[in-house]
């Protein structure tokens, strides 16, 4: 924290909420705001409070395949604090406060497609739904894989996680997800570069070396298919294909 530091973002990465109390202590104490990043974390909980109502304000992205997604692109951002809001809608309507003058810059066309509006608005009676079938398959591949040398996603206490991707981690990756394709399983990375080694972000004069952990694990993980659709036939084709992988190593 310096004297540039204006806010706190943390990020609610693959659907459990990061732990909020001593950010929200951190950003009382130096005047900064605590902005909730929720875009993986629809529904999520900690101590029973929903993810985006601790900060100040949060935002979350309905891209098709979020855990409540559009059929194309959307997002929202959502805030208790009515200065806040007013400024968040005019920062997505050119900057107006009224039709038609604009009373800052700069500012942006950001208004939600009332389709995809009406889309979310029937998915979101869902989202339970949802979050509950991802659960399921989280519990199956606690079944199937958590006896193995595969490190699975663990829930903190206080959090509900809502699996929005099931990472796992093996100092092995690569040389698994070459042996999956021979099961003609294709895994993602989620995500294969830390922020600080892109080269969009070298001018924040970090770079590789300067976050040894974020690297190392970068290079250990993988995610496990998970929608809430995943039927168990091909959940358990996954992970018996995991499992001889693993053994032949
Ligand atoms: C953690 C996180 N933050 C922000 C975004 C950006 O959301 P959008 O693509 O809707 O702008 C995404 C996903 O795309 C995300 O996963």
């Amino acid at each position: 924290i310096t004297e540039r530091t204006k806010g706190l973002l943390p990020v609610h990465l693959y659907g459990q909420c990061v732990d909020l109390a001593p950010l929200k202590e951190l950003a009382a104490k130096h005047g900064l705001s605590l902005l909730e990043d929720c875009a993986q974390a629809h529904g999520a909980r900690q101590n029973g409070t929903v993810a985006g109502s601790t900060g100040d304000a949060a935002a979350f992205s309905f891209y098709p395949t979020k855990v409540l997604g559009a059929y194309g692109d959307g997002g929202a951002t959502i805030t208790s604090d009515e200065a806040v809001e007013r400024k968040l809608r005019r920062l997505r309507y050119y900057g107006m406060e009224e039709r038609y003058y604009t009373v800052e810059t700069p500012a942006h066309n950001s208004r939600l497609d009332e389709v995809q509006a009406e889309i979310l608005r029937r998915k979101l009676k869902r989202l339970d739904a949802y979050v509950d079938g991802r659960r399921a398959v989280a519990r199956r591949y606690e079944e199937g894989l958590g006896d193995t040398e595969l490190k699975l996603p663990k829930t903190t206490p206080g959090n509900e996680h809502v699996y929005y991707v099931y990472v796992v981690r093996h100092p092995a990756r690569d040389e698994i997800l070459e042996r999956l394709k021979a099961y003609d399983i294709h895994l993602n990375i989620s995500y294969p570069w830390p922020v600080h080694t892109m080269t969009g972000f070298a001018h924040l004069g970090y770079g590789t070396g300067s976050l040894p952990v974020t690297e190392k694990l970068a290079g250990e993980i993988f995610s496990l298919p998970m929608y809430p659709a995943l039927s168990t036939d091909l959940q358990d084709k996954v992970v018996h294909a995991v499992r001889e992988v693993l053994s032949a190593l």
